[in-house]
């Protein structure tokens, strides 16, 4: 199966909402394991369709590497119904190259999905799921977490950002970081 291209900012199409899946068939489960494959090499917890340039409502993620395919899930039209409490969390993205922040989002989410057998599921989740779901499905609505930092921290990342590109060495990625 062969791997997709991930997009990086400041590309086009991480901005585009993408559009609800109105119909659920093989082309759509095939394009699915495709993003579980390239999240998996990336490798990331996380990855939406707006980022291989898809313009559909789904996202994979895996919180737990160390056993792959035990929590992973493949989700179609996700939504936060509930949220509650805060959390300031280290993020990074596999979209974002040499770049993390901390990033405030709700501390518990209860998120209602449709999954590739088409059938309805509600994840309870905290922690670095939690954090791992909002970020995807921000990446549904044309988000990145780089939109949610302060102005003058968005400008000096899009600086360096120049800069590495100049030098030619804009696709480090920080390994000690979680991409999402
Ligand atoms: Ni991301």
């Amino acid at each position: 199966m062969a791997l997709l291209n991930i997009r990086k900012f400041p590309d086009p199409a991480l901005k585009d909402p993408a559009k609800p899946v109105a119909n659920i068939d093989g082309g759509l489960t095939n394009f699915i394991e495709s993003m579980v494959q390239t999240m998996y090499a990336a490798p990331g917890v996380g990855l939406a369709a707006p980022q291989v340039g898809d313009s559909r409502r789904v996202v994979v993620l895996d919180t737990d590497h160390q056993n792959p395919g035990k929590k992973l899930l493949r989700l179609i039209n996700p939504k936060v119904v509930a949220a509650e409490g805060s959390v300031i969390w280290e993020e990074g993205c596999l979209s974002v190259v040499d770049y993390t922040a901390d990033v405030k989002r709700a501390a518990r989410v209860l998120v209602r999905a449709w999954t590739p057998e088409e059938k309805e599921i509600e994840i309870e989740a905290d922690d670095l799921l939690a954090v791992a779901l909002q970020h995807e499905i921000d990446h549904l609505d044309g988000k990145l977490f780089i939109d949610r930092i302060s102005r003058i921290k968005r400008e000096l990342y899009r600086r360096k950002l120049a800069k590495l590109i100049k030098e030619g060495k804009a696709d480090g990625q920080r390994p000690s970081s979680v991409r999402i």
